[in-house]
């Protein structure tokens, strides 16, 4: 074999090892954030979810997908209503609220009433007779609207389980509506910019042993 084609094999795997080894870094590692907050590891369970088994929902054109169909872990949930000190008093906004489990665990364990909004009618179907199963219905409402462009200027409580970009594209719309004392929690992605907003931050392990964040803001 000539040095050439020898040179050329070893340069070929030096560039395949680059890229594997990038790879891995990419998949495990954690991000570091613009504003300088601790980086969190993107959940690849979520990024591994299809949006494609949704879509009977609003016409793809008009939504901006803000994260697939992924549940918030019962005991998260609990937590996530914990730290907000969400009570009778309390309207909790759910964007993009999937099977409508926070709405509805709100309205049942704490009194509160609460709005969840969906793309997906399945998702707000689902939430619809949950919260009848649940006994809430006369509490919660969930509407099939998208999320960038609702009207939340109601609620005391809003909770995000979406995408990392969604969190930072939603957070001009939270601080124009909110009002003063308004309380936001994010699942696993803290909301870009509000490092001086973050009242605390919580880890949780669910039954299977993942841990999960949360981040409580008031902006
Ligand atoms: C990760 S799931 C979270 C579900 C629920 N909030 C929870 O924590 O269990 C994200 C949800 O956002 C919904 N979604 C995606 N884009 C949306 C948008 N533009 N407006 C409203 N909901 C959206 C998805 O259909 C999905 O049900």
């Amino acid at each position: 074999m000539s040095d050439l084609v020898k040179r050329t094999i070893e340069i070929v795997m030096v560039i395949v090892l680059i890229g594997i080894g990038a790879a891995v870094l990419l998949l495990t590692g954690e991000s570091k954030n613009q504003d300088g907050n601790p980086g969190y590891r993107v959940d690849l369970d979520m990024q591994g979810v299809s949006l494609g088994e949704n879509s009977a929902g609003l016409d793809p054109t008009d939504t901006v997908k803000l994260a697939p169909f992924l549940p918030t872990p019962m005991c998260v949930v609990e937590k996530m209503l914990e730290l907000a000190d969400v009570d009778e008093d309390d309207i909790v906004y759910d964007l993009g609220c999937g099977d409508g489990r926070i709405v509805i665990a709100a309205a049942e364990k704490c009194g509160a009433h609460g709005v969840g909004l969906d793309i997906y009618p399945q998702w707000v179907k689902k939430s619809q007779s949950n919260a009848k199963k649940a006994g809430v219905e006369s509490l919660v409402e969930f509407r099939l609207e998208d999320a960038t462009m609702a009207d939340i200027s109601e609620a005391t409580v809003v909770t995000l389980y979406l995408l990392p970009e969604s969190n930072d594209l939603l957070r001009p719309l939270l601080e124009k509506q909110l009002k003063p004392g308004a309380c936001v929690i994010t699942h696993n992605y803290h909301m870009p910019g509000w490092g001086d907003k973050e009242v605390c931050v919580e880890s949780i392990k669910d039954e299977f042993g993942k841990e999960h964040t949360v981040f409580v803001y008031r902006p």
